[in-house]
């Protein structure tokens, strides 16, 4: 239940921050850039606070083992490499490229799932420095200003920043995409916490009695 909410604080706090950040960038309707900043500085902090509490709980909470399972584990276990990811990438790979039908059976999540969901975590703390960087009561501490000069002037750092936003928007579109194209169990999970009878696996990723298919 409380990454369903982590999840939800994440989603809004993105939406909010690249259009407020798209606005900032361009302005495309007048009379909002007020609101735009405020709304800004207001979810940069938001973000950082939840994924750091979200990373934090994964060393406490427990979490099913593989979706639509009754048998639950500490969170993070999902995350570092598994058992039943062994051998997989590049059967992994290759469905990703229409080159095989099925996806393997294994662990909760799948290997390039687990290194892309990782990669988001520095990736927030990325947009974070080179957002502080730019903003007026932070952008003159030594941290900031060596990363500024190291990129060229606020000027990079503003484009940095910009960019990394389609990094995020890229990620986001492809990340629904692959999570519904399997069907919307997982959406109701993370949206709406309604667990579904589907396939269920034990830590090893073998398929245990009563499994569907
Ligand atoms: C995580 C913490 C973040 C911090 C500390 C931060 C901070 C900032 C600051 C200080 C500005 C300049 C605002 C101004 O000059 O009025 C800015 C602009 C911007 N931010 Fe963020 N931001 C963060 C996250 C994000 C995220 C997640 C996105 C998009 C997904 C984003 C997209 C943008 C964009 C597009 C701009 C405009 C850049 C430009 O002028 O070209 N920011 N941000």
């Amino acid at each position: 239940m409380v990454f369903v909410l982590t999840h939800w604080i994440n989603l809004i706090a993105m939406v909010c921050l690249a259009f407020s950040g798209f606005y900032i960038h361009y302005p495309f309707f007048p009379g909002f850039m007020g609101v735009a900043r405020g709304m800004h500085f207001f979810f940069m902090f938001v973000i950082i606070i939840n994924l750091t509490f979200r990373v934090v709980a994964a060393f406490f909470v427990k979490t099913a083992v593989s979706l639509g399972s009754r048998e639950v584990d500490t969170d993070i276990k999902n995350w570092l490499p598994q058992k039943a990811n062994r051998r997989q990438l590049w059967p992994w790979i290759k469905y990703y490229l229409f080159l095989k039908k099925d996806h393997p059976l294994g662990a909760k999540y799948g290997v390039l799932q687990k290194i892309a969901y990782i990669v988001t975590f520095p990736l927030t703390f990325i947009m974070a420095y080179t957002g502080f960087a730019i903003w007026g009561p932070t952008m003159d501490w030594a941290f900031f200003t060596a990363g500024v000069s190291w990129v060229g002037g606020y000027m990079y750092m503003r484009v940095v920043h910009y960019f990394l936003m389609w990094v995020f928007i890229i990620f986001t579109a492809i990340h629904a995409y692959l999570a519904n194209v399997e069907g919307f169990a997982p959406s109701a999970l993370i949206f709406a916490w309604k667990e579904s009878e589907g396939l269920h696996f034990d830590k090893e990723g073998n398929p245990m009695s009563g499994a569907s298919h």
